[in-house]
């Protein structure tokens, strides 16, 4: 049987993630051991779960940097303050920078990296106005929060007209047919992007 207790030193800090309910800890860990990225961007930290995982997965490899951007307390919605995510991600201070600014436009601070993970709370506006600038810089995948039907049943997407995540991959997709992608289903799911050259 696997013993899980090493995910113990995981549930002091409060992640108000929906990632953790389905461990998605560990998708964000293995992705970092099987690319090997030298350079990964996060656009949408809040308390830093799937930042954490990032990191970790970057310290196993012994090489690796996250830019981490957020608005953290300039947030209308739903975020913790930047202080939360600098103590959870302490640990890695080393290899993770934590920036206080709107995600869209962050792609013009980069010529090329090697993994985008992308969770704004995600719905199809948001989604516009960010992949399409970064698609052709990123080498490896991007990772974006979304994409299964039981995401796009989130009330705040019906209630605020929201354009399902499903519907713009499934637009993005047509536009872009040299794109692959896959969705793995468990809540709140995540999907992998990547361009087929
Ligand atoms: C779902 S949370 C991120 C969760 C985090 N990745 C985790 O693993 O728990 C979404 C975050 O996106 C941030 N956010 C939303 N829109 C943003 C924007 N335009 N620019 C920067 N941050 C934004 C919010 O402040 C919030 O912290």
């Amino acid at each position: 049987m696997i013993n899980f207790s090493y995910r113990k030193d995981w549930l002091n800090p409060p992640w108000y993630s929906s990632y953790e309910k389905n461990n998605y800890g560990d998708f964000f860990y293995a992705l970092m051991r099987v690319y090997q990225p030298k350079k990964v961007v996060e656009l949408g930290t809040k308390a830093g779960y799937s930042a954490f995982h990032m990191a970790r997965g970057l310290t196993a490899n012994g090489k690796g940097k996250l830019d981490c951007y957020d608005l953290w307390e300039n947030y209308k919605f739903n975020s913790v303050p930047r202080s939360l995510a600098e103590k959870n991600l302490k640990k890695y201070k080393k290899i993770v920078s934590l920036s206080l600014r709107n995600a869209i436009g962050v792609d013009k601070r980069y010529k090329e990296i090697d993994i985008l993970h992308v969770d704004l709370s995600n719905e199809g506006g948001i989604l516009e106005k960010i992949i399409p600038y970064w698609i052709d810089k990123v080498r490896q995948v991007i990772i974006l929060e979304g994409g299964s039907k039981e995401h796009d049943k989130l009330p705040w997407i019906k209630k605020f007209k929201k354009i399902p995540v499903e519907k713009w991959l499934a637009d993005f997709i047509r536009k872009h047919p040299n794109i692959e992608h896959v969705t793995i289903e468990p809540f709140p799911s995540v999907t992998i992007l990547r361009k087929n050259e």
